[in-house]
Order: structure tokens, then sequence, then C-alpha cells
């Protein structure tokens, strides 16, 4: 198969907002405790948290994360993880049938945020509670002194504020699942006043407002609309959720969700630009895409275990084995975002340990890295600056989530010294190597300074990294690939996912 592609210095999208690479960690499963926190880990450091968990965070260099959740947010009660770890209340956890002991709270999470080097993004509950407990999350978070909630914060060992700037307004309103699930225009008015008061703290804090839980839902897209119609002068960003899967086993098709991807932000976009449009608006809303990944694996069983287990603590929820397959996929939406930069300014890989997660440990034993830790590490590090536009000329497919899909996907950074370029490129034929001739205009002299390779034999498609064998799925170096005149060229293995990085 042969695949042509021209990428020009000059023809940019956007510039990528850092936060396209960030993530998402819930009160959920083993995520937080097992998962980041276990303090009689060997490794634990002296707040409990497991730096063998750290080391792997840090090697994403996740820009932001956003916490604590998710479904769980919408009946939790923020004060219940403040003060003593020992007076606080052990709770029932509606969202997932667990129980939450809270021995993680705002103040641990900072606190391991700050090691890892990774900015908060707080949900706030807007199911079961409203403005006034948001109101006062922020104080105690964001306020410097002298007002019961910021003294009491520094009552709790914390000095300085937190300066926490982004604040998700609930989360998932518009699913019958969601505690406090709420009609879109109600759940318009309430982000509305929520944000305002959230934002009347100054510090130039931004607010997401929930969108769709996902493209399938029956109010999906006329929620965005009304709720935008409700909230549009006074928030910053709108939310998306979409998790993938490949349950009929169809690996193209699930390449091809990628591209129905595509026209779910378009969709949203569209929206954004009717009520803007009506309202006469003069600010512009982006798109955060706070939940999104593979989540397939062990979903039927996981949802018969949470509904009706007996309430236990720190369960195995949602702990995916994640194989070849779904990295190169992970890869390919990655593509997408950087593609779509232009509307989407942060994502969030949902979640980050254990639960559908690219981290994964066992309790008391080993921490390890699932194999979509890879591209997301690779965009996540060299996937920062400014999206150019990549013209493809190859041969296309047809499925049901899409039609005339690419075989080659490219998406191209330039960096932000403006003369280094990064490819990361995925040929999705399953079986024939890509023959790649990629124009590079206005680079000069540029060449192959790395090339990492996933992939190259479908037969190992389904191979995942376990415990056991924690390095089963790992990139490679690439060594088919050249500069010749200007142009990259040479062999993109079948079936594989490439980061190229030219300077
Ligand atoms: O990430 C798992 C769950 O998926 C989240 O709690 C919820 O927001 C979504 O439905």
């Amino acid at each position: 198969m042969k695949g042509r592609a021209t990428v020009h210095r000059d023809y940019k999208i956007a510039r990528i907002d850092d936060r396209l690479y960030s993530a998402f960690i819930e009160h959920m499963g083993r995520a937080i405790y097992s998962g980041i926190y276990e303090p009689d880990h060997p490794t634990a450091n002296a707040q409990g948290f497991r730096t063998d968990v750290l080391e792997l965070v840090r090697g994403l260099n996740i820009p932001a994360i956003r916490y604590p959740g998710g479904n769980f947010v919408s009946a939790y009660k923020w004060e219940d993880g403040i003060g003593p770890q020992e007076d606080r209340p052990v709770r029932l956890d509606l969202a997932w049938r667990s129980k939450e002991t809270n021995q993680v709270g705002i103040n641990e999470f900072a606190g391991w945020a700050e090691d890892a080097g990774i900015e908060m993004m707080l949900a706030v509950n807007l199911g079961t509670r409203g403005i006034e407990e948001a109101r006062n999350f922020v104080e105690y978070c964001n306020h410097p002194s002298g007002t019961y909630w910021s003294d009491l914060r520094r009552s709790h060992g914390v000095e300085s504020p937190y300066g926490v700037k982004m604040w998700c307004l609930g989360n998932e309103m518009d699913g019958p699942w969601q505690i406090g699930h709420m009609e879109a225009k109600e759940y318009g008015r309430l982000a509305d006043e929520t944000s305002k008061a959230v934002k009347a703290f100054g510090g130039g804090i931004e607010t997401v407002v929930c969108g769709s839980s996902n493209d399938g839902m029956p109010t999906y897209p006329d929620w965005e609309r009304q709720v935008l119609e409700e909230c549009y002068e006074n928030v910053d960003y709108i939310s998306l959720h979409k998790y993938f899967g490949n349950t009929s086993r169809n690996t193209l098709n699930y390449f091809a969700k990628i591209e129905e991807t595509g026209r779910y932000i378009q969709s949203i976009a569209g929206v954004i630009d009717y009520v803007k449009a009506k309202k006469r608006a003069k600010n512009d809303i982006y798109i955060c895409f706070d939940e999104w990944n593979v989540w397939y694996h062990n979903r039927e069983q996981d949802s018969k275990n949470w509904h009706s287990w007996d309430w236990p603590e720190a369960p195995a929820l949602l702990e995916e084995d994640y194989n070849l397959e779904d990295a190169i996929f992970v890869g390919g939406l990655l593509n997408e975002f950087i593609r779509r930069s232009d509307r989407v300014k942060i994502a969030c890989i949902a979640q980050l340990v254990n639960v559908i997660a690219p981290i994964r440990t066992t309790r008391g034993g080993s921490a390890w890295a699932t194999s979509i830790y890879y591209p997301y590490q690779f965009a996540s590090l060299h996937g920062r600056g400014t999206a150019l536009n990549v013209a493809v000329d190859c041969p296309r497919y047809d499925e049901d989530a899409a039609q005339d899909v690419n075989f080659l996907d490219i998406a191209a950074v330039l960096a932000p010294d403006g003369k280094s370029v990064t490819l990361f490129a995925i040929n999705r034929s399953l079986e024939e190597p890509m023959e790649v001739s990629l124009d590079l205009q206005g680079f000069d002299n540029v060449t192959i300074i790395d090339h990492q390779v996933m992939g190259g034999d479908f037969s190992e498609a389904r191979v995942a990294n376990t415990e056991a064998e924690p390095d089963r799925i790992k990139p490679r170096k690439g060594d088919k690939l050249g500069v010749v005149d200007g142009s990259l060229k040479g062999e993109l293995p079948a079936f594989s996912y490439s980061l190229i990085r030219l300077s």
C-alpha cells in the first residue's frame, strides 16, 4: 500500500493547549485507594502515596487532572475529606455501591498532585448539592485567609491557597444514572448561577459546563443547545465524554470510530457557534473532552458486579487489560484531538490508575504501564506546540462507524522552537505495510532524531501487558524511515503506530 502526504510549516491549525494531555482520576474502584494511595505499601512516602506509581505518573508529564469524579462527585461531600484523618466519616458511595473511607480528601490529593507536578481541575457536586457548597469549596481551596473556610484550611496545615483555576460544574447531568440528574434547562440555569458564584472569587477561574455523556444520548445534541442557551456568557468550556471499544472484534471499524469522534467534536462546535450567534455573544467557548478512553473488555461483568455487591471498600472495578490494538486506537484518538485543537482545548484520559487506566497496580505489589501508556506519553511529551495541517492521499475503507476512512492517519506538531516537527503516524492496514512519502515543506534540512514504533504484527493485536509480563507491549526503535530531498520516505509497518521526531 502507498501513501503520500504533505505538511507545510506555515499551514497551521491552532496552538495546542498543553491541557489537551490532561487526565482524570475518581474515587472509584482502586484508582485512589491502592492505586495512588496505599500507606502500608513498601514504596509509600510519608503521606501514604505510592512512589512507584508517582514515578510512572511523572513519566507522562500530565498538565492537569480532573478530580474527584465522575459519577462519584454527584453525591460527594467534600467536607468529609478534610481535618484529621481518624475523624473522617465512612460513607456509602451511591455511584459505585462502595464504601468511601475519606482517607484521601482535597488536601491529601493536592499534595499528591503537587508532587506529581500536575495542576488540579476540581469538580463540584451539582447532583445532591448546589451553589452554597460549591462556593464554600472554592473559598476553602482558593481564599488566602481571614474567613471561616480559608482559616479552616489553614488550621488543617495548608497555609497557602491552592489557587485552583479550573472548576467543573457537576458531572454527566444529562444521564438518568446520575444522582441528581436534571433536565437541560434546569441544569443550564444551575450551572449559570454556580459559575457566577465560583468566578466571583476572582483569580481567573474558568468553568466547565456538562455537555452530553456521549453522542448516543437521546438528548444529544439538543442538551448542549439548551444548556448553553442558559449559561453561554458565564462559562468557558463545555464537556464531552466518549468511551470506545471493539466488542464486535472488527478492528477497522474500531479505528473508524475516531472519524466518528471527529464528527462529534464538529457537531458540538456547531452548537457552540449557533448559540454564540443567537445570543450575539462576544466570548468563545471551547471543548473540554474531559472523559475519553477505551472501556469495554470487562464492562459487562463489572456492571453486574457493582450492581450486586455489598458495598465493598476499594473493590477492583473497570481494571482493563489494554492490548496492542487499544494502544494504536488511543494514538489515533490523540491524533484527532491534535487535528481539532482549534476547538478542543482540554482533554482528560479517563482514568489514570487502575480504573480504565494507563497505569495499573496490585495491592502490596507492583505497578506497571499498560499498552496505552505509551501513545499517551508520546503525545504528552512531544505533541506540544502548534498543530499543522497534513494533506493525506492514500487508500481508504468503509465501515459502519464511518466511510472513506484513510488507512494512513498522521498528525503533525510544530515544536515551540518553530523548527522541529513531530509526526504521529498510524498505518491502519492490518496486513500491508505502507510505503510513505511525506513532503516536508518549509523545514530546513531536518533529519530524524527519534523514531519509535509500536505494533507491526496483527497477530499480536490482543496481547496485553500484565503484572507477570509488564513489558510485552512497548515501543521499540524504528529504522525503516529516512529523509531524502526534503521528504520523509520509507515504510510504516502494517498495523502500527509511530512517533517520528524531526529536527
Ligand atoms: O470514568 C468512569 C465513569 O464514566 C465516570 O464516573 C462517569 O462520569 C462516566 O460515566
